[in-house]
């Protein structure tokens, strides 16, 4: 697995050891290895430092691997508008040279882990794995570019590609986030007592990270179908929400909160998403709701489980 020290590889490497896979970590830390330390003496995890940007690696890193599950990547639209060259290599270029090596070393199963933000605006449409991309981001550029480079590489002599659309992500981690919408929300309630929601028409399809690693475990060795594209939506029909309706959540959960909804603001990346494919032909159903996540993180800031979600490592940028 690549970007396995990452806020979703840090849950996935979990639940992989935990149903008795042996798993092979390689990643870059650069938001440092904390959500892996606490399983150093695990027999069945290998961890190693290092670049996928660097091709002479991925001999190294792919030698006796049966499935890869590639996550790592310059994460979110403001990392990667920090440095765009960085991002186009990392999410575009470099990912797609992995896969065909992986190809080459005889890896069965390739499993990508791209956004359902390539779809970026679809106001009047619910959109589903047909519907054309509107990349509205460099961040969702590089994740579309780099699932048209999978696309190409021949799905034969035992190579699959299986290309996941993510919702967005929120819930705890061991690696966690706080630059996610959920996850800040759920804390800034807490500490300030008071959040404000920026536009709030705009609708996300939400999905809770131990959600997104079952999806990728199933990824493994579900079927797929030789007739379609081998690219689903990872999420589910009920967890579509607009960003107003998460006032709501956020009242039920931590009770007190006055949200205040600033209308002026409203953003232009919108999204609304059907996840039928993946329920019809996996059975994906969520079994976290978005109120279940506030309420989680919520209670890890309130105990000081997570002492200071300001903490730079919690942002990746
Ligand atoms: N979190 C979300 O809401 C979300 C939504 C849709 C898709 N995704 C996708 O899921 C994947 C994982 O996201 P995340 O939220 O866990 O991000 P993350 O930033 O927490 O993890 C990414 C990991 O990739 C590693 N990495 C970065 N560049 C690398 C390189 N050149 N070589 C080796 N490792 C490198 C980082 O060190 C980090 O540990 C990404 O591919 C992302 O595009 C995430």
């Amino acid at each position: 697995m690549t970007g396995g020290a990452g806020y979703i590889g840090s849950v996935l490497v979990r639940q992989l050891l935990e149903q008795g896979s042996h798993v092979r970590v390689v990643d870059r830390m650069l938001h440092g290895s904390h959500g892996l330390t606490d399983l150093a003496h695990e027999g069945n995890l290998t961890v190693r430092q290092a670049d996928l940007r660097d091709p002479r690696a991925h001999g190294e890193m792919l030698e006796g691997v049966e499935t890869v599950i590639h996550l790592a990547a310059i994460v979110g639209d403001k990392a990667c508008a920090q440095d765009e060259e960085l991002a186009v290599q990392t999410n575009w270029t470099a990912t797609v040279a992995l896969a065909r090596h992986a190809r080459a070393a005889g890896v069965r199963r390739f499993v990508f882990a791209s956004t359902c933000s390539v779809y970026g605006e679809g106001r009047n449409d619910i959109l589903d794995e047909e519907s054309p991309a509107k990349p509205l981001s460099l961040y969702a550029e590089t994740r579309w570019h780099a699932e048209q480079g999978i696309l190409e590489i021949p799905r034969e002599d035992g190579f699959q590609s299986v290309l996941l659309r993510f919702g967005t992500v929120y819930g705890l981690s061991p690696r966690m986030r706080f630059d996610l919408g959920v996850n800040f929300l759920a804390q800034q309630a807490v500490r300030e007592g008071r959040v404000s929601i920026f536009g709030g028409s705009q609708w996300r399809p939400f999905v809770h990270v131990a959600d997104i690693a079952r999806g990728l475990v199933m990824a493994l060795d579900a079927p797929l179908r030789s007739d379609e594209p081998p690219i689903l939506n990872l999420g589910d029909n009920l967890e579509n929400y607009q960003l107003r309706d998460l006032k709501e959540e956020l009242e039920t959960h931590v009770p007190g909160v006055r949200v205040t909804i600033e209308t002026e603001k409203e953003d232009l990346r919108t999204y609304r998403v059907r996840f039928d494919r993946i329920e019809r032909e996996w059975g994906f159903r969520a079994t976290r709701r978005v109120g279940d996540g506030i309420e989680e993180v919520a209670r890890a800031v309130r105990t000081g489980v997570i002492a200071n979600p300001n903490d730079r490592r919690y942002y990746n940028a």
